[in-house]
């Protein structure tokens, strides 16, 4: 729809319609794979957490990721289209994530890595000139801050003892390239353009990597934790910016 500029405010389903509403689609069911994903990952969390401590947590992030995933359900269907036809063709979460999820460290290399990831995404779709959309991602995002603070606790945790840091760092190096990969998507296109001009976000991909990947570096720093080399990204075809190798490069083994 031409006439939809990024100043636009469209307040119902019914204002959304031909290439915005295809877009808003796509970005939304992209969500809504992430959102699934990861309730499915915290709901295995519950198994294989060690402490009664992690399990109760991971009971409680699993019925948050649920409640994310039935706001989109419910936005999707508001908007005609078919939710459980777009979960059904998803891949598995192990798979969509790379994660063995029997394994704990796994899990806690998720929780800290790529649960962020979607954070920085929904900051721009908490500004999205879809409406109905982006006031509803208020919520989400305070819950997803809760998740990252018990992200960045575990990763604290495990830096006390040299042989678990090293056993993240290796899981660490195979996360992070699909994170990166399959949260942030293409960094040019015509979708890319189209969500600019359109409001559905308000910054390039570019930039909401890199400020995903300094605000890991951050919390990386202390613990000793180090991103992985460039070469594991090439290995996956993850395009990256070069001021995101930048940021990549500055903490390195
Ligand atoms: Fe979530
Ligand atoms: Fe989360």
């Amino acid at each position: 729809m031409s006439q939809i500029t990024a100043e636009s405010k469209l307040r119902t389903p019914a204002e959304a319609a031909g290439d915005y509403k295809g877009l808003l689609v796509r970005l939304m069911s992209r969500q809504l794979f992430a959102e699934t994903a990861t309730a499915e990952v915290f709901g295995k969390a519950v198994t294989a957490g060690p402490t009664w401590a992690d399990k109760y947590l991971a009971a409680e992030f699993a019925a948050e990721e649920a409640r994310h995933s039935q706001g989109l359900y419910d936005l999707l269907i508001d908007l005609g289209e078919d939710p459980e036809a777009i979960i059904a063709a998803r891949p598995d979460a192990d798979e969509f994530w790379q994660l063995d999820l029997n394994n704990w460290l796994d899990i806690a290399v998720f929780n800290f890595t790529v649960d962020r990831a979607g954070s920085h995404q929904i900051m721009e779709y908490r500004q999205s000139s879809y409406l109905p959309w982006a006031d509803s991602q208020e919520v989400v995002l305070a819950d997803e801050e809760d998740h990252y603070d018990n992200g960045v606790e575990n990763l604290k945790e495990f830096a006390k003892d040299p042989k678990k840091l090293a056993q993240f760092q290796t899981i660490f190096n195979r996360v992070l390239p699909n994170c990166v990969k399959r949260a942030f998507g293409r960094l040019a296109g015509p979708d890319n353009e189209m969500c600019l001009a359109t409001g559905l976000k308000r910054n390039p991909t570019e930039v909401i990597v890199n400020r995903y990947l300094a605000e890991m570096r951050g919390h990386m720093e202390g613990p000793g934790l180090k991103f992985p080399p460039i070469a594991a990204f090439e290995a996956i075809k993850c395009e990256l910016a070069d001021s995101s190798k930048e940021i990549l490069l500055s903490l390195q083994a």
